[in-house]
């Protein structure tokens, strides 16, 4: 017998929902604060219902609100399943999901597998015990090298740099052995060949699914199967796409034993009605992609290209075309990104020059280029709306339907990301894209809540706020909810067809039903083929499409 979704939602019975759908990340601690802690909280989103239903997405995903000291940005779990005390309760949870299914909303949550937090019960309780116990199985424990154990275990490196294993004695260990991390060393890895933990995580994503929750993003879903044969490979830098490229058997990244994870996961999924989805973030190289997107397996898996493709019409028509043939070969759905929480935000990219190395750029504090935050919305709104024209699902991040820019200019004292504080003056970190949101122009954190962002906002926030962009109809936050709302009315077959264009700085597709779209790159306006236009993401100047537009239009 499967189990059902309560009836008194408002969610579509359709069992392929996800494969065409819009999805919109909350990252909650910088959402909405209902109560002036400064930090965003589930009551928070819940009395933003309204808001979300007016972009008419079909979905949220919601980054980790579980207990956590925050080590990194609550990617780091003291218990799966719970809500921290600072966002709220499971019953503030429940209220939430039932607010948003009512609304026809789905809920996605991020489950984070591959490691836990050093305040996890289980991994205080492998501190405690003795080397070679049951409780240190579920983590990676090793005896260090040199005459006194002094040294770690290998030369591996963590992703956030130096070494992927801390001494025990760190969080007060007295048996003289190292653990790894692959993140900080706040996140032990688990040891997912110990049966306990497979089994906890099976719990886990029960405990949710039965709450009501209708998918879940899997934090580096390609991370939990090891190699820890001895002796050790040696990995002393830190191992990208390209060493990955290995056929399944690199030390740490995408080795064909986490499918077996993922194939007992789907059992767990397939119970109920519908079917509980899944989405990978899985760092591979583009060809193991369909091992993660398998029906058989997680179902779906983002494709990152968008976030790196530069504004420019040949890659992004061959960025399309890739990442169509792939989903047809595994027979899922196109994942299109431009932004997410670890990323720049994209309307920054598209206002700089593209020759600027960002990463020098942003430890300037935005200061050593100049930046053109005009154009660079600009470019990302017709960004948007190439990529809302597509077939498949989109998933967005808050705050891009503002236009938001990065910010880039967070005092060194209120930097929170790991990848900051772990690589002090190489790596400015993520908390640029992470600043709480502004509702109004105005006000205590500009409407975000009534006592202060955990994160300062910059006095321009004021231009980008809700408050403001819902008085301008040419407002990104009203072009995103009227491309919302026809994307919802004009979504059809996963189809799509080329057009040739006059100009190789114009591209132009339709899907099944006649809904064309065209964009213009760069360089001379392009005159408006015939056809009732449904949005532009600029205005038309004298019935020609500009630069950096992209407009929607419908034939018969
Ligand atoms: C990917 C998450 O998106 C990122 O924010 C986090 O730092 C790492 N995984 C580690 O969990
Ligand atoms: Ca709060």
């Amino acid at each position: 017998m499967s189990k059902t979704t309560k009836k008194s939602s408002g969610l579509s019975t359709d069992k392929n929902w996800w494969r065409q759908a819009a999805i919109y990340q909350i990252y909650p601690r910088s959402f909405a604060d209902s109560n002036g802690d400064g930090i965003g909280d589930i009551k928070g989103i819940t009395s933003r219902i309204p808001y979300l239903k007016s972009l008419a997405i079909d979905a949220v995903w919601l980054s980790p609100f579980y207990p956590s000291a925050l080590a990194d940005g609550g990617y780091d779990v003291d218990d799966y399943r719970n809500v921290d005390p600072k966002l709220g309760t499971l019953a503030d949870f429940d209220e939430m999901l039932a607010g948003l299914h009512k609304q026809g909303i789905r809920v996605f949550v991020d489950i984070v597998p591959n490691h836990s937090s050093n305040l996890h019960e289980w991994f205080k309780e492998a501190i405690d015990a003795k080397p070679g116990s049951k409780a240190r199985d579920r983590y990676v424990f090793r005896d260090g090298k040199g005459a006194n154990g002094e040294l770690p275990p290998s030369d591996w490196v963590s992703h956030f740099a130096p070494s992927a294993w801390t001494h025990e004695s760190t969080f007060g260990g007295k048996n003289g052995q190292w653990f790894l991390h692959w993140f900080a060393p706040e996140q032990p890895d688990f040891n997912w060949e110990n049966r306990e933990v497979q089994k906890d995580f099976l719990k886990t994503l029960t405990f949710w699914s039965d709450r009501g929750v209708d998918g879940f993003r899997i934090d580096v879903a390609h991370g939990l199967a090891k190699d820890l044969s001895e002796p050790f490979r040696s990995m002393p830098v830190h191992e990208g796409l390209e060493q990955r490229g290995n056929k399944g058997k690199g030390i740490w990244g995408d080795r064909n034993e986490v499918f077996a994870i993922y194939k007992e996961w789907r059992k767990v999924f397939n119970q109920y009605d519908p079917p509980r989805v899944a989405v990978a973030e899985a760092y591979v190289h583009p060809e193991r992609l369909p091992l993660y997107a398998s029906t058989k397996t997680l179902g779906q898996c983002f494709d990152f290209r968008f976030i790196e493709t530069p504004f420019e019409a040949a890659a992004y028509k061959a960025a399309t075309k890739e990442a169509i043939d792939l989903a047809k070969k595994n027979k899922s759905s196109c994942t299109w990104t431009l932004s997410n929480h670890d990323q720049i935000r994209h309307a920054t990219k598209m206002g700089l020059n593209p020759a600027v190395e960002r990463r020098d750029w942003m430890l300037s504090n935005g200061t050593s280029h100049p930046i053109d935050m005009k154009s660079g919305t600009q470019n990302a709104l017709a960004a948007t709306l190439y990529i809302l024209g597509l077939p498949g699902s989109t998933y967005m991040y808050q705050g891009e339907e503002l236009g938001l820019h990065e910010v880039t200019d967070i005092p060194e004292k209120d930097i929170q990301d790991p990848q900051y504080l772990r690589n002090l003056k190489v790596d400015k970190g993520r908390d640029g894209c992470r600043v709480p949101l502004p509702w109004t122009s105005s006000g205590s954190s500009f409407g975000f809540g009534s006592g202060g962002a955990h994160l300062p906002q910059p006095k321009w926030f004021a231009d980008y706020s809700v408050e403001v962009e819902e008085k301008d109809s040419l407002s990104p936050l009203s072009i995103y909810r009227k491309a919302l709302k026809l994307r919802s009315e004009l979504q059809t077959k996963e189809d799509i067809k080329w057009h040739k264009t006059k100009d190789i700085s114009v591209l132009h597709y339709s899907r099944p039903n006649g809904w064309h779209c065209i964009t213009n790159f760069r360089g001379h306006a392009y005159p408006m083929p015939k056809g009732e236009i449904l949005i532009a993401s600029s205005p038309l100047v004298n019935g020609r499409i500009t630069a950096g537009t992209t407009v929607w239009f419908k034939k018969k």
